[in-house]
């Protein structure tokens, strides 16, 4: 079963950095949502597109096509064929990506994009919505933060060695601004998700900071796995599960992407006893009332990946 690990945070609380170095040290996949937000960004900045209109940049979703590949572990994105992922850096298009990605039409792009990156395979993903919008089962969900100050001398520092010149009184101008935006959108604002860790990064180096988020996802993918097992070893011993026919499962026969199971079921333990004799990572559709009766039992199924 993959493990999704979802990061979110205000600009320059180190997300992308701290992921990177933490799905090394876990051999997970790091995705890297912001990029693709650049992309956009970086596409309407060069061809004219007006950001402050969103049925312009709507329009001009359809002129753009991304590509992300992962080389050697590293995220490398392909606008229009084109590798940017060192153009999407350059500061003004940090801010045309934040006035994007306010754009619901935006979003919703780069919505089923994100979740197919998720689709069974270990990763680690960082942007804004993650815990509470793009994978909302995630197993582990982290809110990084730091001090408004940190954050914007951490990011000059960066400019700074990348050799482009600017002051540090603008990059915590800028950083307030898009932090500004990003929580206040209407759509998917930037806010920690209910069930999220908060790792405040303010009194940590970067060394520190991934020894502590390297230890919040261990912890939790720990309990996870427990429960799984628990789980099914009493669904083994008290149904005897015999399955019948697992060859038909797609993934056994090489092929990738999500699939469908039907099943009619005449008690409530079924769907985990699915579960316990699949090794995929499964969302649950059920019907509605589950969701009503009980905010308890609500909570738990939610927890277990049902959807109404
Ligand atoms: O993380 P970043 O600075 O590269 O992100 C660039 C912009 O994209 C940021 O201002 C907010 C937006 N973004 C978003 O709205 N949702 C995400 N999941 C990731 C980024």
């Amino acid at each position: 079963m993959s493990i999704a690990v979802a990061i979110d945070g205000p600009v320059g609380a180190g997300k992308s950095s701290i992921a990177k170095e933490c799905a090394k040290r876990l051999g997970f996949i790091y995705v890297d949502t912001g990029a693709m937000y650049r992309c956009i960004g970086l596409f309407c900045d060069r061809n004219g597109v007006d950001m402050d209109d969103p049925v312009r940049v709507s329009a001009a979703l359809s002129h753009i096509s991304l590509d992300v590949k992962i080389k050697d572990g590293t995220q490398h994105i392909y606008l229009n064929g084109y590798d940017v992922s060192d153009e999407i850096r350059l500061p003004e298009i940090s801010m045309a990506a934040s006035k994007v990605s306010a754009i619901p039409a935006v979003r919703a792009f780069l919505l089923q994009l994100q979740r197919d990156m998720a689709e069974s395979r270990d990763v680690i993903m960082d942007g804004r919505d993650i815990g509470t919008v793009v994978l909302p089962n995630a197993t582990v969900k982290i809110y990084l933060t730091a001090d408004a100050e940190v954050r914007a001398k951490r990011r000059y520092d960066e400019l700074i060695a990348k050799g482009t010149a600017v002051s540090y009184e603008s990059v915590l101008m800028d950083l307030k601004q898009r932090d500004h935006n990003d929580m206040t959108r209407e759509i998917a604002p930037l806010k920690q998700a209910d069930d999220a860790v908060l790792a405040d990064t303010t009194e940590l180096d970067f060394e520190g900071s991934c020894d502590l988020l390297v230890r919040i996802i261990k912890e939790k993918a720990e309990i996870r796995e427990f429960f799984r097992k628990i789980v099914c070893l009493s669904m083994h011993i008290k149904y005897r599960i015999k399955l019948i026919g697992g060859d038909n499962r797609p993934y056994k026969n090489g092929i990738k992407g999500g699939y469908i199971i039907a099943c009619n079921h005449q008690d409530y333990g079924d769907p985990p006893l699915i579960a316990a004799v699949n090794k995929a990572h499964f969302s649950f559709m059920a019907k509605i009332e589950l969701f009503e009766k009980n905010k308890f039992f609500a909570w738990l199924i939610t927890k277990c990946g049902a959807f109404p």
